[in-house]
């Protein structure tokens, strides 16, 4: 693996989650990332990932630098050809080849916008630095994407399967903020390479791109949706139709035990942080149900997987 900026960087999906899962049981002796140093670029705030990935990093025998971009570093510019007479400090070509020669990886964290469509799906910040670093880039969450959530997703959903084909329900849930369509966006894509059968559930206005869609059903009846569910992965989302903005929605989208009565005992996931009684109930993050302390945990596995499959690929 050179990179990992989308999950299509994966291309054997089961070996993948199942190196991760023997990570997760037994840490290997040799540690391939001893003298090697992952630097970790944050444009917008974590607890999960932030912590996560530098705790695969170090399980890998790895230094880690990280720093907080969006307040701490010099304000970047990203287009070609500017005059840089206002607040921009640096340009990311010189950003990027001066942290190639302190890093082994460059990982990055840098949220859409979500004013402008065009902009946001051209990825402008993940791929300036793939663009200009000499050194492997990996997505810690992008304006379109978060494909090391999307991995730990499948390795939860793997290690919790009692079925030989699960239905997935990937159900939209209210938030007072506009947030990315990233951690859907990469679960959908992640669940269409599995051996699963994936439902959307979301409010009409709320369909996710098209070209992430493909032909994935989607439910607008969210209790229909979880009808014999094995499992409902909760995320909220903001409109793609009418971009970045958060609708009026008269129906109660709230996941609590009342809607799931109908789902084959369900498996509840979330990435987090979830808003407690705006996007799922107490009644269910409180249940035996509830995976979302499993699937966090998962996040470092994920990490380690990726960075290891990237420093066997640049030995
Ligand atoms: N799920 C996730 O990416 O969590 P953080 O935003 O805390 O990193």
């Amino acid at each position: 693996m050179k990179n990992y900026t989308s999950i299509s960087d994966i291309d054997d999906l089961e070996g993948i989650i199942r190196e991760a899962r023997s990570l997760k049981v037994k840490n290997p002796e040799s540690r391939v990332g001893t003298g090697k140093t992952l630097g970790m670029l944050f444009f917008n705030p974590s607890l999960r990932t932030r912590l996560s990935t530098e705790k695969a990093a170090k399980l890998l025998g790895m230094e880690v630098m990280v720093m907080n971009v969006g307040t701490d570093g010099w304000a970047l510019e990203f287009e070609d050809g500017a005059v840089m007479n206002s607040d921009k400090a640096e340009h990311v070509r010189e950003a990027a080849a001066v942290l190639s020669q302190y890093c082994d990886i460059i990982a990055v964290r840098a949220f859409p916008g979500l004013k402008d469509r065009e902009k946001d799906e051209s990825e402008q910040v993940l791929n300036s630095f793939k663009k200009y670093a000499s050194v492997p880039v990996v997505n810690l969450e992008s304006a379109t994407g978060h494909p090391l959530q999307a991995l730990a997703d499948a390795i939860t959903i793997q290690e919790n399967n009692m079925v030989k084909r699960p239905k997935v329900v990937l159900s939209w849930a209210p938030h007072p903020k506009a947030l990315p369509q990233s951690v859907a966006n990469s679960f959908v894509e992640m669940m269409q390479r599995l051996e699963v059968d994936l439902v959307i559930t979301n409010p009409e206005g709320y369909d996710l791109a098209p070209n992430i869609r493909k032909d994935t059903k989607v439910e607008h009846d969210q209790e229909k949706a979880f009808e014999d569910a094995d499992f409902v992965y909760v995320k909220n989302w903001s409109s793609y139709e009418n971009y970045g903005q958060v609708l009026n929605v008269q129906k109660n989208w709230t996941v609590d035990q009342a809607k799931l009565k109908n789902s084959n005992n369900a498996k509840v996931m979330h990435c987090l942080p979830v808003r407690r009684n705006v996007v799922i109930a107490d009644d269910v993050l409180d249940s035996e149900n509830s995976i979302v302390i499993q699937q966090a945990n998962n996040r470092t596995f994920a990490a380690q997987v990726v960075l290891k499959r990237i420093l066997e690929c640049t030995k």
